[in-house]
C-alpha cells in the first residue's frame, strides 16, 4: 500500500499571516501544503492568486500543491508552477485537452495530478493514468470550506485503486473535502492515501500538531 500523507487545506488559516501558517503547519508535520485556486467562475468563490504563494514560498520547506479550480487552468498553470508549486492539481472538467494540458505540465517539470468533482466519472481519467502522480477525488462540491463529507464518494475511490491497481499505475489517491476524525478511515479504507484536511485541523482545540498525527493515526 502507499504511503499516508496529510496534507492541509489553507483555506481555513488566517489569511492575515500566511507565511507564519505555512510554517505552523511545517511544524505540525503535514507533508505538503494544499493551495486552494479559485477563481470565482469554476467555483462560486475567489481565493489565491500566484503571487500570494510565491509570498510563502520562502517561509517554508514543505512542497506546495496547487488545487487550480480554475475555468483555464492552461492560462494559469505555468504561473503556479513559478510560484512554487511542485504539483499542480487540474479539474477534468476544466481543461478542453486533458491529454495535453497535463503533458505541458509535466514538461515545465511539475508533477500533474488531475482532480474529479463529485459527480465526474472515474472514466474521465482512464486515459490519462500513464500521464498522471495523483488523482484527486473531491468528497465535497468545491467552493468552500466545512461542508460535509460524500460518503458516496467511497465506492468511487474503491474503482479509482482498482483501474490504478490493474494497469500498474504509480499514483497516488488524494481526497479532499470533509475529511476529520470521523471521516477519514472511510476515505482510507476505499483506497486514498493522500488526505486533505482544512477545518478539521484547525479545530481541534489540542492544536495543529495534535491533528496532524490523530488524522494520520487514524488512516493508517
Ligand atoms: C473545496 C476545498 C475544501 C478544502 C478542505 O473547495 O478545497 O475541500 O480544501 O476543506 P474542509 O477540510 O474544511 O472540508
Amino acid at each position: 500500500s502507499r504511503p499516508i500523507q496529510i496534507v492541509p487545506s489553507v483555506l481555513p488559516a488566517d489569511f492575515s499571516k500566511l507565511g507564519e501558517e505555512c510554517r505552523a503547519l511545517e511544524e505540525a508535520g503535514v507533508d505538503r501544503i494544499q493551495w486552494d485556486v479559485m477563481d470565482g467562475v469554476f467555483v462560486p468563490n475567489l481565493t489565491f492568486g500566484p503571487d500570494v504563494i510565491a509570498a510563502c514560498r520562502d517561509h517554508v520547506e514543505v512542497p506546495f500543491e496547487a488545487h487550480l479550480m480554475v475555468e483555464d487552468p492552461d492560462l494559469l498553470a505555468a504561473r503556479y508552477v513559478e510560484a512554487g508549486c511542485g504539483m499542480l492539481i487540474v479539474h477534468a472538467e476544466t481543461a478542453r485537452h486533458l491529454h495535453r494540458t497535463l503533458g505541458a505540465i509535466r514538461d515545465m517539470d511539475a508533477s500533474p495530478a488531475v482532480a474529479l468533482n463529485p459527480s465526474t466519472p472515474v472514466d474521465a481519467v482512464r486515459h490519462v493514468l500513464d500521464l498522471v502522480d495523483m488523482v484527486l477525488v473531491m468528497t465535497v462540491n468545491p467552493g468552500f470550506g466545512g461542508q460535509d463529507y460524500i460518503a458516496t464518494m467511497e465506492p468511487k475511490v474503491a474503482e479509482l485503486r482498482r483501474l490504478i491497481v490493474e494497469g500498474g499505475y504509480d499514483v497516488d489517491i488524494e481526497v479532499d473535502g470533509g475529511i476529520g476524525p470521523g471521516t477519514i478511515g472511510g476515505a482510507a479504507s476505499a483506497g486514498a492515501n493522500v488526505l486533505v484536511a482544512g477545518s478539521a485541523l484547525y479545530r481541534d482545540p489540542e492544536g495543529l500538531g495534535h491533528a496532524v498525527s490523530d488524522l494520520r493515526a487514524r488512516a493508517e
